[in-house]
């Protein structure tokens, strides 16, 4: 069955090379996400284990919906008994370039007509309105509709004239790892950590630091990654509950879930010789990746430092930095430009370091000071952001950027509070390299 990976924007080539470790059929890679022939145990399997894809959606048909009757009859006319019943409640969402829209697609010699489909809202409806009216003329009876929690999802993707229609097999699940519970602001998604720290090829030789963890999600992911522990294996998924398919499904996924808790275990348990050091400034923050970390069963395995990013020390030589520095304009009375450049001067005493930062700000690599190996840009929502490595040695040093104001030795009175807090660890001592149960 055709099956569609939904990614972040920038990330759905990252899922694909995942997908293909896992043994899967990657049919083709789009802008959103990856098409993907998948058989009843390779479902399973993507479902446990895919770290970066956002939604798994099964692909019913792709239908002509020029309009809101061209819609309604093209729905209709699918063989919906093969995938619900009138026992089983459903729900109908849509997204994307709607008919006649500005952002919908230009077909030659075929100008979207756009007539009648205005908002998503009014899709799904005539959608919902088609499919009941299938069900009772081939069942006598509709099945009920649940907005909030649906036996089965219903998916229109719009593409001007044209809609994907899918079955939603994941539901938001793929968000939730089940560790986090108290996001902080300006939080990277769990499956977008997921992608950047694919990236990265961490082995858990290298130290590892997030000097600036916030919640603690590239860490964690980091760690789930390198230990192989599968990010769906507390969870269950809408797929369950289908009728003709959830109950066959539902011995499948307990098995892989089963198989991938054993995996997990026993990685905690014979994790030796890793050092990783979650980082920040701010009180809520640590607390918050203390719990995820618990949570997320890797406390014995990260010491959590209290510490100021422009003074910290290296912890050892030969580090990988991940990082995500706030992007707003100014950040404790200083300009953020201000903090860049200090982590630019301070890391450049790191022996033989290697840095991976996600960032939002045009001028964040003129004032960290460092050339990037490679740049990965991404999107969330319509913010533009971009994942650097950046190799932390004189080669790849720029010049020195402008002395601004705000650079001033005695600037540093304009500190927050929290800015000016000791380095000192908060945690209790390193326990690096001990066993986490
Ligand atoms: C964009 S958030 C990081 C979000 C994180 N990646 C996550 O997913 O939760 C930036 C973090 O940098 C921290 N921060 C800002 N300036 C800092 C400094 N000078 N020293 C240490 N931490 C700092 C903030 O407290 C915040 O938690």
């Amino acid at each position: 069955m055709e099956v569609l990976a939904t990614a972040a924007e920038g990330t759905a080539a990252i899922l694909a090379e995942e997908c293909v470790a896992l043994g899967m059929r990657v049919v083709h890679v789009r802008r959103d996400g990856v098409v993907l022939d998948l058989n009843t145990t390779t479902t399973s399997r993507a479902l446990v284990h895919l770290r970066i894809a956002t939604h798994l959606l099964l692909a019913v048909e792709d239908i002509r919906s020029g309009d809101a009757d061209e819609l309604y009859n093209a729905v209709r006319n699918l063989d919906w008994t093969h995938w619900l019943d009138d026992r089983h409640t459903i729900a109908v969402r849509a997204s994307g370039a709607l008919p006649g829209s500005a952002e919908a697609p230009k077909r030659r010699g075929r100008p979207s007509r756009g007539t009648g489909i205005r908002t998503h809202m009014f899709a799904a409806q005539r959608a919902k309105d088609a499919i009941c009216d299938h069900l009772l003329g081939r069942l006598g009876a509709r099945p009920n509709i649940d907005a909030d929690d649906p036996d089965v999802q219903i998916v229109l993707r719009f593409r001007g004239d044209r809609c994907g229609v899918y079955l939603d097999i994941s539901g938001d699940a793929m968000h939730h790892r089940a560790y986090r519970v108290d996001a902080i602001e300006e939080a990277v998604s769990e499956t977008s950590a997921a992608a950047l720290v694919a990236t990265v090829g961490w082995d858990g030789r290298r130290p590892l630091i997030d000097p600036m963890c916030g919640s603690g999600t590239l860490i964690i992911e980091a760690l789930m990654r390198h230990l192989n522990i599968a990010p769906g294996m507390k969870r269950d998924f809408p797929i369950e509950r289908w009728p003709h398919h959830g109950q066959a499904m539902g011995l499948l996924l307990e098995k892989e879930r089963e198989a991938a808790q054993a995996v997990a275990t026993e990685a905690i348990a014979n994790a030796t010789g890793l050092r990783v050091i979650a980082g920040d400034f701010d009180r809520a923050a640590l607390r918050a990746t203390r719990t995820h970390l618990e949570r997320a069963g890797l406390a014995d395995l990260v010491e959590v430092v209290r510490h100021n990013v422009r003074r910290m020390d290296a912890p050892a030589d030969d580090a990988v930095i991940l990082c995500n520095p706030p992007v707003g304009e100014r950040i404790g009375g200083r300009e953020v430009t201000d903090l860049y450049e200090a982590m630019g001067q301070r890391w450049s005493t790191f022996v033989g370091a290697d840095a991976w930062v996600l960032e939002g700000h045009e001028g964040f690599v003129r004032h960290f000071g460092y050339r990037p190996v490679h740049t990965w840009p991404l999107r969330a929502g319509s913010q533009e952001l971009r994942w650097h490595h950046l190799r932390l040695d004189d080669t790849h040093r720029l010049p020195a950027p402008p002395i601004t104001a705000s650079t001033e030795p005695d600037d540093r009175s304009a500190a927050a509070p929290s800015e000016s807090a000791s380095a000192a660890p908060v945690s209790a001592p390193p326990t690096v390299g001990s066993p986490a149960e």
